[in-house]
C-alpha cells in the first residue's frame, strides 16, 4: 500500500504545517502539533465556484423521519445507559481503569447479542486463546462469536466489510495503528486517526463500533479528549477499589440520556446485572450515627438512595483541611461559608472530611442539604436519624431551594422503608401524592438545622 502523505496540525490554532516542531509558528503554543494524515486539498480554478458539487438544501419538515433502529443487547443495565440499546451505525467509547471489567461487559454483550445481530470482536491486546478462556470462564454457552486479532485499522475495515457486522468491538483503540501515519500506536495522532476512519465506516456502513478506551491516572480517556466529541456516546466505567460493584455512566449520548447509570457487580462469572441497586450505596448502620446522613440522587432517570458523610474534627494544623470524595470540594467550602453565615456555625478552626459511601459520585446540587446536616451531625455528635431522608440545594442567601424529580426521590425513598423527608418547600409532594412518608418542608437552611 502507498504510503499516505501526512502533515502536522495545530490543536490549538487549526494551522497546518509540514514539519514538526515543538512550537506553532503560527500561534506560538508549545507542543500542540499533531501529525495527521494530509488530506487532498483541491482548489476550484479560474475563481468562482463552479467546479464544486452542491449539496442538497431541504426544509427541515421535509427531512424523512426515520425511526432509529435500536437492538437492546439483552443486559437490562447497559441497554439502560445506551438508551435502550444499540443503534446501527453509533460509535460508543467506553472507558474505564485497567481490570475494571471492560473486555468483560463487552464479551458478554456480544454474546448475548449473537443470535440477533452479527457481530464481531476485534481484539489488539490480547491472545484469541485468552479471548477463549475468559468466555469458557464467563460461562458463555455461545461460542461460535467471531473474534479476530487484529491491529491495523485498514484491515479491520476491510475484515468488516467482508463480513459485514452489525456490531463491532475494538478492544482497545489505543491498540490500533493507521498505516496513513508513521507514529507509534497509542500516540494521540494515531489514537485519532484510527478512530476517525472507523467512524466514517460505521457511518457509512451503518455498522454500530464500541471502542474500548484505556484512562489516564488523571481520569481522561488516553490520548485526545477529540475522541469524545467524534463518537455518539461516552460511557465511563466507575468503581470503589475494593468493591465488587461497577458503575456504568453514560457522559454523552445522542441516543438517549446522560448520566444514566447501570450497576453491576463482579462475580466469579463475569459482571451480573444488579437491577435494583437503590440500598448498595448505604452503610446500614446498627444505629444513628453522628455526621451521616442518606439522600436520594437522580442518576439520570434512576432515583438511587446515597448515603453522605461528614467528619468535623478540631484542626491540628494552620489552616483546616477540607477534603471531599465523591463530592465537589468548591461546593463543601461553600456550604461551610453558608453555614457560618446563614446558621450561625463556624467552622473554621475544623477539619471537615466529607464522603460518599459506595464509591458514588454525586455531582447534582440536590445533595447540598445533606452534606451541611452531615456536617453539623458531625460538628455536635448528634446522630441524624436513621429513617429520615434530605434532599435539596443549599443558596448562598441560606435559601433551600427546590431541585428536579422530588416526588420521584420521596417514592423512592419511601420504598425504602424511610419514614421522614426533609425536603426544599418547593418540592412538597402535590396532593394525591401516593407514599407513606412524613414530609417536613423547610425554605430555610436555619429551618432545617433546627430540625437536628
Ligand atoms: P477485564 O474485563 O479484563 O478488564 P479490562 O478489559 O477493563 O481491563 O477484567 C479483568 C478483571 O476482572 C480481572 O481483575 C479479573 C476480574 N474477573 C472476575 O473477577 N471474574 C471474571 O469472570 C472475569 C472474566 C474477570
Ligand atoms: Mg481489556
Amino acid at each position: 500500500m502507498a504510503k499516505a502523505r501526512t502533515e502536522y496540525v495545530c490543536q490549538a490554532c487549526g494551522a497546518h504545517q509540514h514539519k514538526w516542531s515543538g512550537q506553532c509558528p503560527d500561534c506560538e503554543a508549545w507542543n500542540t502539533l499533531v501529525e495527521v494524515a494530509a488530506q487532498p486539498r483541491q482548489r476550484a480554478r479560474g475563481g468562482g465556484m463552479s467546479g464544486v458539487a452542491l449539496g442538497q438544501i431541504q426544509r427541515l419538515s421535509e427531512v424523512n423521519l426515520e425511526e432509529v433502529p435500536r437492538v437492546a443487547v439483552g443486559m437490562g443495565e447497559l441497554d439502560r445507559v445506551l438508551g435502550g440499546g444499540v443503534v446501527s451505525g453509533a460509535v460508543i467509547l467506553i472507558g474505564g481503569d485497567p481490570g475494571i471489567g471492560k473486555s468483560t461487559l463487552l464479551l458478554q454483550a456480544l454474546s448475548a447479542l449473537q443470535q440477533r445481530l452479527p457481530t464481531l470482536y476485534v481484539t489488539g491486546e490480547e491472545s484469541l486463546s485468552q479471548v477463549h478462556l475468559r468466555a469458557q470462564r464467563l460461562g458463555l454457552t455461545n461460542l461460535d462469536l467471531p473474534v479476530l486479532a487484529e491491529t491495523s485499522v485498514e484491515r479491520i475495515v476491510a475484515q468488516m466489510q467482508v463480513l459485514k457486522p452489525g456490531l463491532v468491538v475494538i478492544d482497545s483503540i489505543q491498540t490500533l495503528f493507521t498505516e496513513a501515519l508513521d507514529s507509534a500506536p497509542g500516540s494521540v495522532s494515531q489514537v485519532r486517526e484510527s478512530a476517525a476512519q472507523l467512524v466514517r465506516h460505521a457511518k457509512a456502513s451503518q455498522t454500530a463500533i464500541v471502542l474500548v478506551g484505556h484512562v489516564t491516572k488523571e481520569g481522561a480517556i488516553a490520548g485526545p479528549r477529540v475522541l469524545e466529541h467524534m463518537v455518539d456516546t461516552v460511557l465511563y466505567f466507575e468503581h470503589d477499589p475494593g468493591s465488587r460493584y461497577r458503575i456504568v455512566r453514560a457522559i454523552k449520548n445522542r441516543f438517549g440520556a446522560v448520566n444514566e447509570l447501570g450497576v453491576f457487580a463482579m462475580t466469579d462469572a463475569g459482571l451480573k446485572e444488579v437491577s435494583n441497586p437503590s440500598a448498595l450505596f448505604l452503610s446500614r448502620h446498627a444505629e444513628p450515627v453522628p455526621g451521616s446522613v442518606v439522600t436520594v440522587a437522580r442518576q439520570g432517570s434512576r432515583p438511587l438512595l446515597v448515603e453522605v458523610q461528614a467528619l468535623v474534627d478540631r484542626s491540628m494544623a494552620g489552616n483546616p483541611r477540607r477534603v471531599t470524595v465523591g463530592l465537589d470540594s468548591n461546593r463543601l467550602n461553600m456550604l461551610l461559608a453558608v453555614l457560618h453565615r446563614h446558621g450561625g456555625i463556624a467552622l473554621g478552626d475544623q477539619d471537615v472530611f466529607a464522603n460518599v459511601v459506595g464509591g458514588m459520585r454525586l455531582q447534582e446540587t440536590a445533595a447540598d442539604l445533606p452534606l451541611v446536616l452531615a456536617a453539623l451531625s458531625s460538628f455536635r455528635s448528634r446522630p441524624w436519624p436513621g429513617d429520615c431522608i434530605a434532599f435539596g440545594e443549599v443558596g448562598l442567601a441560606g435559601e433551600v431551594r427546590p431541585v428536579a424529580g422530588g416526588e420521584e426521590r420521596l417514592q423512592e425513598a419511601a420504598k425504602q422503608g424511610f419514614r421522614r423527608a426533609i425536603v426544599p418547600e418547593a418540592n412538597r409532594p402535590r396532593r394525591g401524592f401516593k407514599g407513606s412518608i412524613e414530609v417536613i418542608a423547610v425554605s430555610r437552611l436555619g429551618d432545617a438545622l433546627e430540625y437536628l
